[in-house]
């Protein structure tokens, strides 16, 4: 297996913090490995221990341009001895991405995908569309969302040390959202949505946490939809980045620093509340 290194909870500093004494931890996840870090070991590690517990070669799996989960894939995957593979949505002809440029360099199969068929694959893809393609290999969905992969998150219930009255994490496919609720019944798990319309969100995710009700979906934070930015969050990251000397991407972790600043400044967290914040990693937005 991979060798990776302890997240530690660090305390933040923030000035809307000290005006409403509400206590910030962040657990850093982002430190686990160079480049599987945060939520992408997690999610990965017993998908890939099932991989070669059922003998397969190939990873297979699908992507954006600047896709966290294929990079680090990408690596993990070369790292443990697999081949892999992956569609992406982007152009043969482009200039690729640092990202891809990476995955390519680990080995990584890409296989150039428009809009339309990515679409397309996203809910039609099974295992038997691509075992003729690739035998012997295991897939992966998109974010790499499953049930091991949930496993994988709820780890990090065994490393949270105190109890905290709130868990802010950001989301995309809700696999970390579902791990950490599972793991913290204790606390209320808030999942800042990265991307507009994530409503549906609740419906799908309910089923894998029924009947606990420790959860819920912030769709008030994606700041125009995902990988859009705007002014107030660039500068709360750049404020972060000078009290904590910590680096939060704006794609998922800069939106659940936003969600949480609202949320202290709106009343709906307590007077003396602890909230731990997970710092997801994946910074390959801001190459
Ligand atoms: C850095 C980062 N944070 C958070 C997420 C969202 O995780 P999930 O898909 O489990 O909701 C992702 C996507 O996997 C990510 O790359």
């Amino acid at each position: 297996m991979l060798r990776t290194n302890p997240s530690i909870c660090q305390k933040i500093q923030m000035p809307f913090l000290e005006q409403h004494t509400v206590d910030l931890e962040m657990k850093r996840d982002d430190l686990i490995h160079p480049i599987v870090s945060g939520n992408k070991w997690r999610k990965l590690k017993f998908l890939l221990m099932d991989a070669q517990a059922k003998g397969c070669k190939t990873l297979v799996s699908m992507g954006g341009n600047w896709s966290n989960h294929l990079h680090a894939l990408a690596y993990a995957g070369k790292e443990l001895g697999f081949k892999t593979a992956a569609f992406v949505r982007a152009h043969e002809a482009q200039r690729l991405t640092p990202t891809l440029e990476d995955c390519r360099r680990w080995g990584m199969e890409l296989i150039f995908t428009s809009r339309v068929d990515y679409a397309q694959l996203r809910h039609s893809f099974q295992w038997n569309h691509f075992t003729e393609q690739f035998p012997q290999s295991y897939w992966i969905s998109e974010g790499g969302f499953s049930e091991l992969a949930i496993k994988g998150v709820e780890e990090i219930g065994q490393e949270i040390e105190q109890q905290y009255d709130h868990i802010f994490v950001g989301t995309g496919s809700g696999a970390t959202l579902v791990g950490l609720a599972k793991a913290c019944p204790e606390s209320l798990v808030t999942g800042v949505a990265a991307f507009s319309g994530a409503d549906y969100l609740q419906e799908q995710l309910d089923p894998y946490l029924k009947p606990q009700t420790n959860w819920q979906i912030d769709t008030e934070h994606h700041c125009g939809g995902f990988a859009k930015s705007n002014s107030e969050l660039e500068s709360l990251i750049d404020e972060f980045h000078q009290h904590n000397d910590v680096q939060l991407d704006s794609v998922y972790n800069g939106k659940c620093l936003l969600a949480i600043k609202d949320a202290v400044e709106q009343g709906r967290i307590n007077q003396g509340d602890k909230i731990l914040m997970i710092h997801t990693g994946g910074l390959q937005g801001m190459r």
